[in-house]
Order: C-alpha cells, then sequence, then structure tokens
C-alpha cells in the first residue's frame, strides 16, 4: 500500500492532536498538589509541635514550638515543589509518550505501554497520581528529618537549648550543685539530653504515620486509598482544563 505525502500527514498528525503535559501543565498541577497538601502537612506539624511541648518544661504554646520545627518546615516548603514534579513528571508520567522520538504502537492513548504525560492519562491513573503525591510528601519529610541529617541536627539543637534554656531547668541545675559533688551536674546534663534526644526521635519517628492517618489511611497505591488526601472531582476537572 502506498500512501501520499497527504495521507502520511494526516496519520503523523492525529496522535500529536493529543497535548502532551508540557510547561505551564506541569507547573500549575504540581502546585496544586504542593498547595492542596499544605493543610495535611500543617496538621502533621501541629500534632509534632504539641508532643514536643509536652516533652518541654512548662509546656510552651503552639507558635513556640512551631519556631522550633521551622528547619523541618522552612526545608519542607523550599523543596517541595521540585520533589513533587519530580516525582509525578519524569518519574512516572512521560511528556510525550514516545520512545527514542516514536509513539509506540497504541500511543497516545491512555494505555499505551509508557504513561503518557497528557491531562487524560493523568486522569485515568488518578489512583496512581494520588499515591505519588502522598508519598513524595511523605518521603520528603522522612528525608528532611532523618537522623544524622543537617535539617535533623538543628532541630535536636533548638528543642535541647528550649529545654535547658529554662528557668526550671536552671533551678535544677543549681540545686544538683548545692546538693551534690563537682561532676554530677555534667552527668545530669548529659542524661537529660539523651533522654530529651529519644523522645524527639520517638515524636519525629511519627511523622509517616501521622500523614497516612490526616490522608484518611490505605496507602497500597490502590483505587480509593488516601480519601482525605485525593481531591479527586477538583483536581480532574483541573487537569482537564489543560489542553
Ligand atoms: C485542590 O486543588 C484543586 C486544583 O487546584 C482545587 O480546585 C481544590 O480546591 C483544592 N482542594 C483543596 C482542599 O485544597
Ligand atoms: C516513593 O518515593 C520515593 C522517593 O521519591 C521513591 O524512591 C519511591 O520509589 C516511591 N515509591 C513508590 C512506590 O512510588
Amino acid at each position: 500500500m502506498r500512501f501520499s505525502i497527504a495521507s502520511l500527514i494526516l496519520l503523523v498528525a492525529v496522535p500529536v492532536a493529543v497535548s502532551a503535559c508540557e510547561g505551564d501543565c506541569i507547573v500549575e498541577i504540581t502546585n496544586a498538589f504542593v498547595t492542596n497538601y499544605t493543610n495535611p502537612v500543617d496538621l502533621v506539624m501541629e500534632s509534632v509541635a504539641k508532643q514536643i511541648s509536652n516533652m518541654l518544661p512548662e509546656h510552651p504554646g503552639l507558635a513556640t514550638t512551631m519556631d522550633l520545627l521551622r528547619p523541618v518546615t522552612d526545608a519542607y516548603k523550599s523543596d517541595a515543589y521540585n520533589g513533587m514534579e519530580t516525582a509525578i513528571f519524569p518519574s512516572y508520567f512521560h511528556g510525550k509518550c514516545q520512545r527514542d522520538g516514536v509513539d509506540p504502537p497504541g500511543c497516545p492513548n491512555p494505555d499505551c505501554p509508557v504513561v503518557c504525560g497528557t491531562p487524560g492519562s493523568l486522569v485515568h491513573f488518578y489512583g496512581k497520581l494520588r499515591y505519588i503525591a502522598y508519598n513524595q510528601t511523605r518521603q520528603l519529610l522522612d528525608t528532611l528529618t532523618t537522623p544524622g541529617s543537617s535539617i535533623y541536627g538543628e532541630l535536636e539543637r533548638k528543642v535541647l537549648d528550649a529545654a535547658n534554656a529554662h528557668a526550671k531547668t536552671r533551678r535544677m541545675i543549681r540545686i544538683y550543685q548545692r546538693a551534690s559533688p563537682y561532676g554530677t551536674v555534667p552527668l545530669f546534663l548529659t542524661k537529660r539530653n539523651e533522654d530529651l534526644k529519644n523522645q524527639l526521635r520517638q515524636i519525629v519517628d511519627g511523622i509517616g504515620p501521622m500523614l497516612l492517618e490526616v490522608c484518611g489511611g490505605l496507602d497500597d497505591g490502590e483505587t480509593n486509598g488516601l480519601p482525605d488526601c485525593s481531591w479527586e472531582g477538583a483536581m480532574k476537572d483541573y487537569i482537564l482544563s489543560f489542553p
């Protein structure tokens, strides 16, 4: 069978009519997920702040403990966008669903062998997209609070400073100094700091599970999981507003 130039152009042109999600589409959809995750992440951080307050002398208010969490919350804010864009787009939804510049057979419909980054495909695989956004958010919070990381070190230092700068602690130190032989105070402080570090670690280890709970549970990547971090109707409408 022979093709005229015109029919050849038509054959090539039809699939191209389905636009890949590129440029603004990538930026705005990534922003939509990052923005929608602001509330769940805030809820988790507020819970962490309250637990930290419980371990500190005289239990400072939310504003004070949220301030101790600034190393983590600031880093989250600055890293969330890039991490989310990479997790959604090149990692799973591949712009034009081409291999070596050629559409595989059957592409770019949503079920083609490469998952396309078209708006239709994002909607078609919404369960996967929802899971990617959740997993990325959880992984980022985990990474930022990994023991030994610089961000976690900063958090730990701020919490210990807050605990030790407190008048009650200073009073205890004076009591130890009066009542005990030299050497007991450093021992008391070391033991106390170890206890505080362990308590902080336990609280921070709860971040991932807390995010899962805030999102309504079921993070097996299947449909209907994470019902409170899904925003399915609004998101699908939004995604499909891109050409
Ligand atoms: C989630 O994002 C979509 C798209 O931007 C928006 O329409 C919706 O209101 C957002 N929902 C929440 C709860 O932030
Ligand atoms: C979850 O996110 C991490 C970090 O981005 C990634 O390495 C991992 O493959 C993701 N897991 C799934 C099941 O997508």
